[in-house]
């Protein structure tokens, strides 16, 4: 047995999206801090956010519309009082990110404002048209990478958390060359998004593998509402090009959505026709695919005026073009990708798990505003409002009292595990088949079924990344899978076709999965 080399830091913070950045900023004005980070700073599914930031910021709309609409979309499954604290507090975080330095579009000397599916108002703040999320992770980098009270670590993964008498009090970490040392802190904040990799179409980059998610149920962490996969409608699905982003703001500023007759379709599904609520329309999408025998649908904004095109949405139309497809002028072929994971690490309202002094922030975790489906744009907001809270909690925390060291059997000489990349393949195939978009009993039992077959691998000794990343996938999809099954009703993204309607008598309540249950 070995120990484990010690660093002590006040607060570690793990991954760096916007609410890695975000919190790890705001709590350097009164700790040090550890950011912790996979890969590195422009590594995270911020910084692929296209459409933009939702506040209250017009006149012409108010807290209650920007209430009603987060919870109309939440399908009744929002916890209200989470949904408050982020409308009301939406505003001020977005000053916050002002300060630290993220230019957002204005026209007129006004902030310019979008809108997008179930919005009832313009209030999506964007930043160099359709470039949002990488304005937003410039900006903060470069402040957190500024400040001396801010350590960044590339490029090093975090194995476990470590916890004692119900508290966490650090993680395992191990550097690129394999080297392992706990790091140790009173406060430690998973903010290590979402689990994009769990599907084989996906807008999220490579490093969404879950772990946050993975790690904090193996450490007792309640995990909620796992089921609930939000699948963005219109991925761009063309041969050779990656499943691209084509961001919802292109349907808010007039796109239609046509099927390959060419025959606009959104009148048969909802009255808000391209803009009802997210699952509505990939779930349409997929109806509309299936009954035409292809795989894709148009997306056509043709109609509009090309300098308006092209000057709101540079980064798709620069993109689109590099595989031959004029945004101006063609019809862009789309389908729907998995794109947010409504569930995660349960929270209360200041971001704090039910283990004392572990916190989870953005996508990782479960707060209660999301509900069965999240609003277009609410996500890097609810970053923000919750990593303010999680810093103010963070101050009132007493020290840690006696940490412990850690012993650990160093292991370097196991046998790589087998076909790494050939088993994320197979799990996501899985995903896609039996826990997709449309769901049954047989299907979601199948599913489990496959999955459980690569259980063994948690009786391996695991040393690489790669590794991690795929036992940290498998717990996932094991959660949502098994949520999904719990869940015998339709509601939001989680569509059964064994049990087509929604059912609020025995169904308007919270999946939640705890380890006792010995899922993985
Ligand atoms: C988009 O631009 O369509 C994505 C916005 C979001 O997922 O919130």
């Amino acid at each position: 047995l070995d120990k484990l080399p010690v660093l002590d830091k006040d607060v570690i913070v793990i991954g760096a999206g916007i609410a890695g950045l975000f919190t790890a900023i705001r709590a350097s004005e009164k700790h040090s801090v550890l950011m912790i980070t996979k890969k590195s700073l422009l590594d995270s599914n911020t910084r692929y956010a296209q459409g933009g930031i939702a506040a209250v910021i017009s006149d012409e709309d108010s807290f209650e519309y920007h209430l009603q609409d987060t919870l109309i979309a939440g399908a009744g499954l929002c916890d209200r009082e989470a949904v408050d604290v982020l409308v009301h507090e939406g505003p001020k975080g977005v000053r916050s990110l002002i300060k630290m330095g993220t230019q957002f579009d204005q026209e007129n000397g006004e902030f310019a404002l979008t809108k997008e599916g179930a919005h009832s108002q313009r209030r999506i703040l964007h930043a160099n048209g359709d470039a949002t999320g990488f304005e937003i992770v410039r900006a903060l980098s470069e402040t957190a990478v500024a400040n001396p009270k801010i350590e960044v670590w590339d490029d090093h993964f975090v194995i476990d958390l470590v916890t004692q008498d119900g508290e966490c009090c650090g993680a395992i970490v191990q550097k690129q060359n394999g080297e392992r040392l706990f790091v140790r802190g009173k406060a430690t904040i998973l903010c290590s998004g979402g689990a994009g990799q769990l599907y084989r179409y996906t807008t999220n980059p490579e490093v969404a593998t879950g772990d946050g998610v993975a790690m904090a149920y193996r450490a007792g962490a309640f995990i909620r509402d796992s089921e609930f996969i939000q699948f963005h409608p219109t991925a761009l699905c063309y041969p050779g090009a990656p499943r691209f982003l084509i961001s919802e703001a292109v349907r808010g500023e007039g796109a239609i959505l046509r099927n390959i007759k060419g025959e606009r379709f959104m009148e048969r599904y909802h009255e808000q026709l391209e803009l009802a609520p997210r699952d509505i329309v990939a779930r349409a999408i997929v109806s509309e695919m299936e009954e035409t025998k292809s795989t894709f649908v148009y997306i056509d904004i043709t109609h509009e005026s090309p300098e308006m095109v092209k000057h709101r949405f540079p980064t798709i139309y620069e993109t689109c073009l590099r595989y031959g497809l004029d945004l101006t002028t063609d019809w862009i072929p789309v389908a729907p990708a998995m794109h947010y994971m409504m569930g995660g690490v349960r929270t209360d309202l200041n971001g704090e798990t039910n283990i004392k002094r572990l916190f989870a922030c953005g996508e990782v975790s479960s707060t209660g505003v999301h509900g069965a489906n999240r609003l277009a744009s609410n996500s890097l907001s609810e970053a923000i409002v919750f990593g303010r809270r999680i810093v103010k909690r963070i101050e009132e925390l007493p020290e840690l009292e006696a940490a412990p060291h850690i012993e650990i059997e160093l292991e370097r000489s196991s046998a790589p595990i087998q076909a790494v990349v050939e088993r994320r393949l197979k799990l996501q195939k899985v995903m896609v088949r039996y826990a997709g978009l449309k769901r049954s009993e047989a299907g979601l039992k199948k599913g489990l079924e496959e999955l459980k077959r690569q259980l063994p691998i948690f009786q391996s000794i695991l040393t690489e990344r790669e590794e991690y990343e795929f036992a940290n996938l498998l717990t996932c999809a094991m959660l949502t899978t098994e949520a999904a099954l719990q869940r015998e009703e339709s509601r939001g993204a989680h569509y059964r076709e064994d049990f087509p309607a929604r059912d609020d008598a025995n169904w308007r309540k919270h999946t939640v999965l705890h380890r006792t249950q010995g899922i993985t």
